[in-house]
């Protein structure tokens, strides 16, 4: 029996779970997903859990009853600098606390309101795609409030003995109490654990602006904050943190490599104790075909026929030509991604004409870089019978696809976890994956011996060699004609659990890791 499992001896902690993103309220992509729904699994393993977010207007308008339950002083100097009031207004700027709930759970979530959140757009970017100017001063706020909150600092009666930062946006946290620890009992300064979602995005920004933060100069060297002359907010969390952990064991080893680390795969080596890699679960009620109220008919490994009627809602969606029972069944492949780099939308471009020379149809929804979308745009004007794309964000028809498609395309260049394919496996829609990161520790390649043991689950091509992938459509062409094989796969597929049960005991074995490390590290 796991710790975990055992009520008399499940720690019980004071968790505060900091993350720019948060399902249903604001969302972009997977890290949205996880802090709508690690949050929960903790709070059911008794956990005293609290998310913190920024209170973008769009998070406001989804929260059904919120309410102001304290206000927080900046400091007139220090960190985080002159937050765009000047004290000469007479009045010290604050910030106010908001308090909601995530729905279906009774995890608090407090939104913390200023000005500099207060307008439309996305909670990275303006509405013309381009990254808000003033980021850095946007999650540096939400990262001094985080500390204010954590140190018991606040009225809200409340002190954390763990702090849990998520990506860039939250890495000053663990500097910051660092930084506490010089000035009171450090027994006193709660722990930190910091979670890498992606090492691809580490909040890099200047001198000029590390000084406009008024951020302690002891940071300013190649140990701590300093980053190739600028410095880096996903430093401090990998630096400070009393815990690192990546999404997936796989990345957590991939980033100790050049090619993966972007410039910190010395420092991830070197902190290579204290890292660990945990994988994602998912939100098992949000993703159900069995009950999601997003999808055309409901289904199970039982009812798996209906998916079949799925799949021609969704190819009704696309204009693609309907599977009717006495026409040839084509295969229909999915797509829900940001179109970028990572997620090797540029490999299926470059296979695309022989990608739709076989028997299937393509159904994309995403958006992201331009040109990647113009790009396929022009494949769907050039073959609108077999490759249909809606550019956006569309979270129900996300949910149809992965219920409608036959097999989910995700041929990422790296993955730190991935959903989709998560969310794929549960609809019995199979991934076709890249062997990297999480896809490689969550999906079971139908290798013949695999598919004679009647353990297979998707379709993993190696390298991002782009006849690679065509490879692998290929191969899901062929294993899709035989009904029998093609049906035990979807069976093996819908049998895995990728639940938050058992993840987010591992969070809390890391808690206390975290909290262990601590104490040796401060006598
Ligand atoms: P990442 O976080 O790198 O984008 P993940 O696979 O972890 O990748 O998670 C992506 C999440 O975002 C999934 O829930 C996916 O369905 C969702 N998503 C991505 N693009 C869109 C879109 N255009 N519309 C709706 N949902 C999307
Ligand atoms: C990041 C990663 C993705 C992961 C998600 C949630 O956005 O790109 O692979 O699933 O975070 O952890």
């Amino acid at each position: 029996m796991a710790i975990a499992d055992k009520p008399e001896c499940t720690p019980r902690y004071k968790v505060l779970f900091v993350s720019s993103e948060l399902y249903p309220f604001v969302k972009t992509g997977g890290l949205g997903d996880v802090s709508g729904s690690l949050p929960k699994a903790l709070k059911s393993l008794r956990q005293d859990i609290r998310v913190l977010i920024p209170a973008y207007p769009s998070a406001l308008e989804k929260a059904k009853t919120i309410k102001p339950v304290a206000t927080i002083n900046l400091p007139e100097e220090g960190f985080p600098g002159n937050m765009g009031f000047s004290s000469d207004i007479g009045q010290i700027p604050y910030v106010t606390i908001l308090e909601t709930k995530l729905p279906g759970s009774h995890v608090k979530v407090w939104m913390v309101e200023f000005t500099i959140y207060n307008r439309s757009g996305g909670p990275y970017l303006d509405d013309s795609g381009n990254e808000w100017i003033d980021n850095d001063r946007r999650f540096a706020l939400l990262n001094y409030v985080a500390v204010e909150i954590a140190m018991g600092h606040t009225s809200l009666d409340w002190h954390a003995d763990i702090v849990h930062g998520n990506d860039w946006q939250t890495g000053l946290i663990a500097a910051l109490l660092h930084l506490e620890k010089k000035k009171r009992n450090a027994f006193s300064i709660p722990a930190s654990v910091f979670t890498i979602h992606n090492m691809a995005h580490m909040g890099i920004y200047s001198k000029s602006q590390f000084e406009a933060l008024q951020l302690n100069p002891s940071l300013w060297n190649h140990h701590e904050l300093e980053f190739h002359d600028n410095f880096s907010f996903m430093k401090g969390g990998l630096v400070f943190s009393d815990r690192v952990n990546a999404v997936s064991p796989t990345y957590a080893k991939e980033i100790q490599t050049e090619e993966f680390g972007y410039g910190l795969a010395g420092l991830l080596k070197f902190r290579n104790e204290r890292l660990s890699g945990i994988l994602n679960g998912i939100d098992m009620q949000e993703w159900d075909p069995a009950k999601d109220p997003m999808i055309h008919k409901n289904y199970s490994i039982k009812t798996i026929k209906n998916k079949q009627l799925n799949k021609i809602a969704l190819q009704k969606h696309f204009k693609l030509p309907l599977t009717r029972p006495d026409h040839k069944d084509i295969l229909l492949l999915g797509m829900v991604a940001r179109l970028v780099y990572q997620k090797g939308v540029d490999l299926l471009l470059e296979q695309m004409e022989a990608i739709l020379e076989l028997p299937v149809q393509i159904a994309i929804l995403g958006s992201g870089d331009a040109k990647l979308e113009s790009r396929l745009k022009q494949w769907s004007i050039k073959y609108p019978k077999q490759i249909q794309l809606q550019i956006g964000y569309d979270e129900e028809l996300s949910h149809l696809i992965e219920a409608g498609s036959d097999a989910f395309l995700m041929p990422s260049r790296f993955e730190p976890c991935g959903l989709n394919q998560l969310y794929s496996l549960r609809y019995g829609t199979i991934p076709i994956v890249r062997d990297t990161g999480g896809l490689a520790d969550t999906v079971i390649h139908a290798s013949k011996e695999h598919i004679t043991l009647n353990t297979a689950t998707g379709i993993i091509f190696h390298e991002t060699h782009h006849s690679n992938l065509f490879d692998a459509v290929n191969l899901t062409a062929t294993l899709y004609r035989d009904k029998t094989v093609w049906k035990n796969l979807m069976v093996n597929a819908m049998k895995q659990v990728f639940s938050w049960r058992e993840s987010a005991k591992q969070y809390l074995d890391l808690y206390t890791q975290a909290i262990k490390d601590k104490k040796a590290d401060d006598y």
